[in-house]
Order: structure tokens, then sequence, then C-alpha cells
């Protein structure tokens, strides 16, 4: 009697840590039907397409100088940004460890489902979309107010387009707790963040149409905004005034901390390079050039922009909403503030060409693998890319657009992100106990201690960030109870309806050659 009670409770535990072999991806990729196109260099371009955006010309402002809420570093966040770039290190070194080992599409999420099991991998690919999706809605939202920046430099265009109204340019909250004067329209509320839902859905008519286009617009992108960075930091040099540089650390270890914080935003997406491991040419060796090169230029860029905007002026004068084309008016370079909206505009619209990207990918792999309904694998004939996923993610998107607040997207997109990254190095750690024997063609050097390091410096800027975020802080834990239910109303089912379908090819295969061979 105990036996048989504890019978389907040990099969429905081992169900929800059934692993997918290694090798059941690369089967499935082999016969999927995404081209193989990318090299490192086209990879680099994605990671920086991915992490510089709205964190360097829009946050790196509050990073020095801090909000209501918390300290900024003052100059020492050039500290901070090291501090940063070293805790992103160690996960992308673990990333390109999984991504040469499994590259196939849907990063973190197949790691997951390769070393820990059915649910912690369908509740990574939840999480994963806090960073892509959500994400997404953070960056359209800044994008909106660069164009409005953009627009207000052309004094000839009309006042509704200079400085259109609020509840065109916001999301409801937003609108409404800024006092905005909202229409209805049958007694619904007319608001909604029309740039943003524009940019948002020409950027999924790019990836439907193909990789290959996305990638080249990408470089395009790319050009632009490094180049004007790169013009800021030329220039900005010529007035740099070391005196703005004292106080160096005004606020101490805990700004240099909380300025960390802020400045991971500018970090999130480098690890959407591995999502496009099943359409790179051999990723073994491009995935990890991709994602430590891409990882190092960043750092770079953001420790120079650092140094030079915090040289240009005081602090107390570093501006919250356009710090850097601020910086440039200061110092009397008023025709340099609208190349930077150009460049900020195009830097924008890259990374939510590579966020969009992403959540594409994840959302592939997840259907494929039985979490969602089988008609979102529809792979497009002509284009060959995942179209039914593209535009449903697209709408969901843009719904979401309509609700959540570009601040709050952020944070959930960070805490996404955090997640993602601890589970990634501990997922190196497993798999170098179960599988010791696996190629790996990219091996995460000083392993167990460059993983453990990983996950206690993100763990860390984690734990940090959830006592400084109030509404994210309580949004987190609902989307994750969100995504157990779902799995269980959906993909638990699914999958074991998945597997006894399988169960009867292989009796019915089997009993073929038993009735060849008699
Ligand atoms: N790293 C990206 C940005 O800064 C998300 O916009």
């Amino acid at each position: 009697m105990q036996n048989s009670e504890q019978k389907p409770l040990s099969n429905f535990v081992s169900n929800l840590i059934r692993k997918k072999n290694p090798d059941e991806f690369l089967e499935q990729s082999a016969s999927g039907g995404l081209k193989k196109t990318l090299n490192a260099f086209d990879l680099i371009i994605l990671g920086i397409s991915a992490i510089i955006g709205a964190g360097i010309f829009v946050m790196i402002g509050s990073a020095v100088i801090g909000t209501a809420e918390r300290v900024g570093a003052g100059p020492a966040l050039v500290i901070s940004i090291f501090l940063v770039a070293v805790a992103c290190i160690f996960p992308a070194l673990c990333y390109a460890e999984f991504a040469s080992m499994i590259p196939v599409s849907g990063s973190a999420y197949i790691y997951t489902f390769a070393t820990m099991g059915e649910l912690p991998a369908w509740m990574m690919g939840w999480v994963l979309m806090l960073e892509y999706a959500i994400g997404t809605i953070a960056v359209a939202s800044s994008w909106t107010g660069y164009l409005v920046k953009f627009f207000q430099g052309f004094p000839i265009l009309p006042e509704c387009i200079k400085n259109p109204p609020e509840w065109l340019i916001n999301d409801y909250q937003t609108a409404a707790s800024a006092g905005a004067n909202i229409p209805h329209l049958f007694g619904i509320p007319l608001c909604f963040n029309l740039p943003a839902m524009f940019i948002i859905t020409v950027i999924a008519l790019i990836l439907l149409k193909g990789i290959q286009e996305s990638a080249n617009f990408a470089k395009i992108m790319v050009f632009v905004k490094v180049t004007i960075i790169a013009l800021f930091i030329l220039v900005g040099a010529f007035y740099i005034k070391p005196e703005n540089w004292t106080p160096f650390a005004p606020t101490g270890i805990k700004g240099i901390l909380m300025g960390a914080f802020a400045i991971f935003y500018a970090y999130i997406g480098f690890d959407a390079i591995s999502t496009a491991a099943e359409e790179t040419k051999n990723p073994q060796k491009n995935l990890p050039i991709g994602l430590i090169g891409s990882l190092v230029i960043c750092s770079l860029f953001y420790c120079l922009v650092t140094i030079v905007l915090t040289g240009m002026m005081p602090m107390s004068q570093i501006d919250l909403k356009a710090p850097i084309a601020t910086a440039m008016s200061f110092v009397g370079q008023d025709w340099f503030a609208g190349a930077i909206a150009i460049g900020a505009l195009a830097g924008l619209t890259s990374v939510l060409l590579v966020l969009q990207y992403g959540t594409t990918r994840i959302l592939y792999a997840m259907a494929r693998d039985g979490f969602l309904p089988p008609i979102m694998k529809k792979i497009h004939p002509k284009y060959n890319t995942p179209w039914v996923i593209t535009i449903l993610s697209t709408v969901l998107i843009l719904i979401g657009s309509l609700f959540i607040n570009m601040q709050v997207a952020a944070e959930l997109a960070i805490f996404g992100t955090f997640t993602s990254f601890v589970i990634v190095c501990a997922g190196i750690l497993i798999l170098r106990k179960t599988e010791p024997d696996r190629p790996r063609p990219f091996k995460v050097p000083c392993c167990p201690w460059f993983p453990i390091i990983g996950i206690i410096f993100c763990s860390g800027l984690m734990f940090v960030a959830l006592r400084e975020v109030k509404t994210s802080a309580m949004l987190f834990p609902l989307w994750i109870i969100l995504g157990i239910i779902i799995y269980f109303l959906y993909g638990y089912q699914s999958n074991r309806k998945q597997e006894s379908l399988k169960f009867e090819k292989t009796e019915e295969v089997l009993a073929t050659k038993i009735e060849e061979k008699i």
C-alpha cells in the first residue's frame, strides 16, 4: 500500500528533475531549420549591440550622483564598473563553456535542462523572459525619451511633436502618477507609449525577415553608437579638469556598491550571444571569442566614458536624463548634444534588436521541448525564422508596455539576469561532476573557483538590489509563482504526452525490426 502510494510521488518528482542529455539537443538542432551564418565578428557585434544602450546613455548619471533612494559612486563609478565587469566575466566564461559544448538556440534554458532537469529548465526560461521580454519594455521606453529629445533639437517642428501629450508617450501608470490628462474612450483610458510600440513592431518585422538581415542592421547601429561614444571620449578628454575628480569616492564603499548595482543594467544582454549558438559557424571557437570580446570592449568604453564625464564637470551638475549630451553642452559643444541623441537612438535600437531576438529564440527552444503549444515552433518556409513565436511574443510585449513602467521593467530585468548568471555558474559545477568526460572545446579556467566566485559576486549584488528596490522585489516572486502555475497547468502535462508519444514510436520501431528478423 505504502509502495503504490510512493510510486506516483516518486514518478512525479523524477519527472520534475528529468534531465535532457546534451546530445538530444544537438540532434534536435541538427534537424531544425535555422541557418548557420554568424561568425566571431558578427557575435561581437551582437554582444556590443546588446550591451551598450540605456545603461551608458542614461543610467550612468544616476550611478554617479545617486537618486532619492540610493547614493551614487561619484568619480569612483569607474571602480563600480570594474567590479561589475569582473562579476560578469565569471558567468561569461561559464556561458562560453556551455555554449561551445551545447551550441544550440535557447541559452541558459538549455543548460539548465541538461544539468538540473525539467522544472528548473522551465523556470529558467520563464526568468529569462524578465531579462529579454520585460527588458525590451525598459529599453523601448528610454528610446521614446531620446526620440522626443531628438525632435526638440528641431525648432521648426510642430509643438505636438516636440512636446507630445503625456498619454501618447507613457505607460498608464507613469502618466497617471504624473497627473496627466488622460482621454477616455467608452470608459477605457487611452494611454500608450506610441514611439515605444512603434520601434518594438519595426524590430519584430526585421527579425521575421531573418537573422542575417538582423545582423547587418545591428552592424550599422553598432557603428553609429560606437562612433558617437568614441567621439565623446576623444572630444571630452580635452575638457577634463582633474579637480572634478576630487573627492573621488564621496560616499565610500556603499556608494561604489550602489553604483555597481545601478550600472549593472549597462551589462545586461551580453549572454544573448549564446542564444545565437545554433546559427553560429564553428561555435566552439567563435562563441567564447564573442562573449569575452564584447564584454572587454564594452567595459573599456564604459570606464573611459566615466573618467571623461566625471572629469568634464563637477559631479553636482551631471544630468540624470541625458548625462553625456548635457556634459557636451556644459563645455559649449552644443552641436554634439544632437549627435549624441542620434547615437543613443541607434544604441537603444540595437539593444532592442538583441533582446527581442533572444526572446524569440528562447521561446522557440521551449516550444521545441513541449513546454509551449506545438504551433509555436513553426519555422517560416521562406525566411527560416520562428514566425509564430515572433508575432506572439511581440504582441505580448506590446500589451506589457501599456502597464509596466521603465524603472520597474529595468529592475525586473536585472533580477532575471542575476538569477540566470547564478544558475549557469552552478550548472557548470554540476555538469563537471555528472559528465566529466564530455568534450569541452572551451573550459572555464580554475574550475570550481571561477564559477563559485561568479555565484558569490552575482548573488551578493542581487542581495544588495533586493534591499533597495521595493516594487520589483515584490513582483519578482510573483513572476516566479505565475511560472510555476503555468508549468503545472500546461508544460508538465504536455511533456508527459510527448514522452509517451516517443515511447510508442520506439515500441513501433522495435516491433517492426523484430517482424523483419522473423
Ligand atoms: N545593457 C543594455 C542597456 O544598457 C540593456 O540598454
